[in-house]
């Protein structure tokens, strides 16, 4: 449930690699308790370099991040207890499995905890079961497929029930049927009251799947969006080359030819699309 109290928050973070190359520059953000957002930007916007300040592992050269009101904590003990209520599932699940087979891998952060030994087994059977892989728990991570691995990292994240989940572009390099099966695993996450964000460059994703959207230009946030406010802000999508949702265009297209109403409001999914359609013919 949302709360008026935001579960994390960046202020003013900048942050640059030793290269010199802008990460963050003065980047703002409050994420609701129990929301989804989607964090969107293209390609070098700082997506990535923003999620890793979320959990800690890159330190803001200015500015601060909040977790539950507080600073970060980046003593030893502050990182671990952080870890272990924020999960970051990367872009590349190799960057992110290292043991010899699923169930290690999963067991890995509950065993972390010092968990009893039975809860951290109860544990990592939710997990893999919500990711659909129990049948692969004694498999070697190596042999697994590409969004197999994914789903490897999103159990990880998961056998440590934390209270938001992160996500790096998920869906990409996942077929259809599998991006269909998160959406599906996210769902029931959310409806359990976890926080969820994910960063995307898909803003098709992002409209139907969000509650709030924000986009990321060069490092900073540019701006944040409840979904039935995002017809207004088209024009600003379209001018940070992000494009518009494709159900969006469609309905203006429609409503300008009469065959829809504008007072409805916009379809978040092609099949509200199609059912709105079929109202109007039959
Ligand atoms: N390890 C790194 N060293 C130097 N520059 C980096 C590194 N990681 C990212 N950057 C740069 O920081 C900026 C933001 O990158 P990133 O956070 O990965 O963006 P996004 O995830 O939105 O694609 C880009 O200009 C990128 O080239
Ligand atoms: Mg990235």
């Amino acid at each position: 449930m949302k709360t008026s109290s935001p579960i994390l928050e960046l202020q003013g973070v900048s942050f640059r690699y030793p290269d010199g190359s802008v990460g963050l520059e003065g980047c703002s953000l409050s994420i609701g308790r129990g929301s989804r957002t989607a964090i969107l930007g293209v390609n070098g916007a700082g997506k990535t370099t923003m999620f890793l300040h979320l959990n800690g592992i890159l330190r803001p050269q200015s500015g601060h991040v909040f977790y539950d009101g507080a600073t970060l904590d980046y003593g030893r003990n502050g990182l671990h207890k952080l870890r272990s209520r924020i999960g970051l599932v990367f872009q590349n699940p190799d960057s992110q499995l290292f043991s010899a087979s699923v169930r290690e891998d999963v067991s890995f952060g509950p065993m972390n905890l010092g968990l009893d030994t039975q809860v951290v087994k109860a544990r990592v059977g939710d997990a893999l079961r919500a990711v659909g892989l129990t049948d692969y728990a004694d498999k070697p991570v190596h042999n697994l497929s590409f969004g197999q691995k994914k789903r490897v990292c999103i159990a990880g994240v998961l056998a440590m029930q934390p209270d938001v989940i992160i996500l790096d572009e998920p869906m990409a390099g996942l077929d259809i049927g599998m991006q269909a099966e998160l959406t599906r695993i996210l769902e029931g996450l959310h409806s359990e009251g976890m926080t969820i964000i994910i960063a995307t460059h898909d803003i098709d994703f992002a409209y139907q799947w969000a509650e709030t959207i924000s986009i990321l230009v060069k490092g900073r946030c540019d701006a944040t969006w409840e979904i039935p406010h995002i017809p207004n802000a088209l024009d600003r999508f379209a001018s940070h080359g992000i494009g518009i949702p494709r159900i969006a265009e469609l309905h203006n297209s429609l409503v300008r030819l009469g065959l829809l109403d504008s007072g409805t409001g916009y379809p978040r999914s092609h099949q509200e699309l199609v059912e709105r359609l079929n109202e109007v013919v039959t």
